[in-house]
């Protein structure tokens, strides 16, 4: 069976755990996924009840998707991806990208952390993503045609309209190319340099895939980045996982604050 028809079964299968199509999808990046708790009226749907679902295996990171409404907008959140490094399989990582878009959802705000490049940037900003270079060497699924692939993928009035409202919060955030790269281990300085070189503001593991199949299958996407440390070599400290995890739940506050404005604003928003 595709990963395509698989997809469509889970479709089917949430279909009838909600009701009408949500207005926003938005995919929750590790330490982040706290956020669906603020959700109303939630439906919260394991993904071990969702045919086809791919698990989750990371600490700090639980499977299944969320259903609820903030003001009006209704919205699924996708607790707990999963990492290409985790299944080495690129169908499962993308899985709930076609669940989201087969249920006809517009638009997708996809959310990770990531260590910033940019000297500029310190630990704890929120990043609101302007383009991406993805270095994980992998390309979209060949089920995907060739015309629907695209090579513009954060639409510019989605990063206006999160820059306006972070100001309006006085939130800080800042615009940057988030470079994808495969993981798990974190870059060495000297990759962290190249990346750098090559136009990178902030590097993490996620997004890049999900971003490039989400545009494909026809839905808007704003991303934001949590930077949670400076990449190697751009600080003295040593890096380990716990701090990603410690800053991320710093600025959960934060950020939980912006994207439910944005949510609440987005589905308004037209280009
Ligand atoms: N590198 C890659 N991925 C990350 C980082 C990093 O420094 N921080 C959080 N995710």
């Amino acid at each position: 069976m595709s990963a395509q028809a698989q997809a469509d079964e889970a479709v089917r299968y949430v279909r009838t755990r909600i009701s009408g199509t949500p207005d926003v999808a938005v995919i929750l990046g590790s330490g982040l996924g706290g956020f669906a708790d603020g959700l109303e009226d939630r439906t919260t749907i394991p993904s071990h009840l969702i045919p086809f679902y791919p698990g989750s295996s990371v600490e700090g990171h639980k499977g299944e998707l969320v259903f609820g409404r903030i003001g009006g907008r209704r919205l699924l959140t996708v607790r707990g991806r999963v990492h290409f490094y985790e299944s080495g399989d690129l169908n499962t990582v993308l899985f709930p990208v076609r669940v989201v878009a087969g249920l006809g959802i517009p638009l997708l705000v996809i959310t990770n952390a990531a260590g910033g490049i940019n000297r500029g940037f310190v630990p704890g900003d929120l990043m609101v993503i302007s383009d991406q270079i993805n270095m994980t060497g992998l390309s979209l699924p060949p089920d995907i045609p060739l015309r629907l692939r695209r090579q513009h993928y954060y639409d510019a009035d989605l990063c206006r309209f999160a820059t306006s409202t972070a100001a309006g919060l006085g939130i800080r955030l800042v615009t940057g190319v988030y470079a994808g790269v495969k993981g798990p281990s974190y870059e060495t300085a000297a990759e962290v340099e190249m990346l750098y070189r090559i136009g990178g503001d902030a590097v993490g593991m996620s997004t890049v895939m999900e971003t490039a199949l989400a545009v494909a299958l026809g839905m808007r996407v704003l991303g934001i980045s949590c930077i949670t440390n400076k990449a190697t070599g751009t600080s003295p400290a040593k890096l380990d996982h716990s701090e990603v995890t410690i800053v991320a739940n710093r600025v959960k506050e934060n950020f939980s604050l912006l994207l439910r404005a944005l949510v609440a604003g987005l589905a308004t928003h037209r280009s």
